[in-house]
């Protein structure tokens, strides 16, 4: 009897460790900062929270830098008062002038009124590119699905199943290509810019504020040591061409028509010598 219980016990441990290892992705790919904490659901799932109050937000960043690639995530945003917070899950090369980055960053707003999702492409130090949207849904009140592909002619935005903006290369006009960048995920105090452009700040009476990150994946290609090709999973075709068929440009002008809050291709004020050159070819 006591042998069969211990047996069981240890064919639990098994399964939990298997199923939690393959679904452990925080401490294994990523390096953390601030108040980060990882737990695992009911379905052995890990759930990484990041954190903010007054002393410290919080952050992972990946190890590993990529070239290309998908990138996914499973986030639920904070819920009620979460003004002036910045949740976000982003791409870059770096710190330094020069620097590429791609970005999908969640702009917090008082109870009630809604979460901007913003979307930027920097390529090389420039990073005027935000398109920014309301969600169709409450993103604090279960998880959804943020996704970013990255290849070689094309950048698109994917909320859960439906792309939401598509940044495409052209030759002669700044790209991020070159520069390997790695994944990061932050949740920071954005007072100063988020809500309403600044006028909303952190209410602290509403700390600890909380996201959670699940179901990460990057289906992407590593560097491979100068001037050798790229280092990629196989079946890389599933994205390294992918664009946007005609069905999926649906969704982009849909998204566009119904929850756009801005675009910086309508922007004339900050555009006075002329808009970018991508604003009249896409
Ligand atoms: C917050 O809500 C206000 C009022 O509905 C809205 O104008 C604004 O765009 C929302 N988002 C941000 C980030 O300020």
């Amino acid at each position: 009897m006591a042998a069969r219980r211990a047996l069981s016990a240890a064919v639990a441990v098994a399964l939990l460790a298997a199923s939690a290892s393959a679904d452990s992705w925080l401490y294994e790919k990523f390096t953390t900062d601030g108040h980060v904490r990882a737990d695992y659901n009911a379905q052995g799932q890990q759930v990484t929270s990041l954190i903010l109050d007054r002393q410290s937000g919080g952050a992972f960043y990946s190890r590993q830098k990529y070239l290309y690639g998908v990138f996914s995530i499973q986030m639920k945003l904070i819920r009620g008062n979460s003004a002036g917070t910045v949740t976000s899950f982003y791409l870059t090369s770096g710190d330094g002038p020069g620097h590429d980055e791609i970005d999908m960053e969640f702009m917090g707003n008082s109870t009630g009124e809604p979460v901007v999702l913003n979307t930027n492409v920097w390529a090389a130090g420039d990073g005027k590119k935000e398109q920014q949207f309301y969600l169709w849904f409450d993103p604090a009140a279960d998880f959804h699905t943020y996704t970013i592909i990255w290849n070689d002619r094309n950048i698109i935005f994917k909320v859960d199943d439906l792309f939401i903006r598509s940044f495409r290369r052209h030759a002669d006009l700044p790209y991020p290509g070159g520069k390997p960048m790695s994944v990061h995920a932050t949740l920071w105090d954005g007072s100063f810019w988020a809500t309403q452009q600044g006028k909303v700040k952190v209410d602290w009476a509403g700390a600890p504020f909380v996201v959670s990150y699940r179901g990460y994946s990057a289906d992407a290609c590593t560097p491979n040591g100068e001037g050798k090709p790229l280092a990629c999973p196989a079946g890389t075709d599933r994205w390294m061409s992918r664009q946007l068929d005609a069905a999926e440009w649906g969704t982009v002008a849909w998204a566009k028509q119904n929850y756009m809050h801005y675009n910086y291709c309508e922007d004339g004020w900050r555009f006075p010598q002329g808009f970018p050159g991508e604003c009249s070819r896409n």
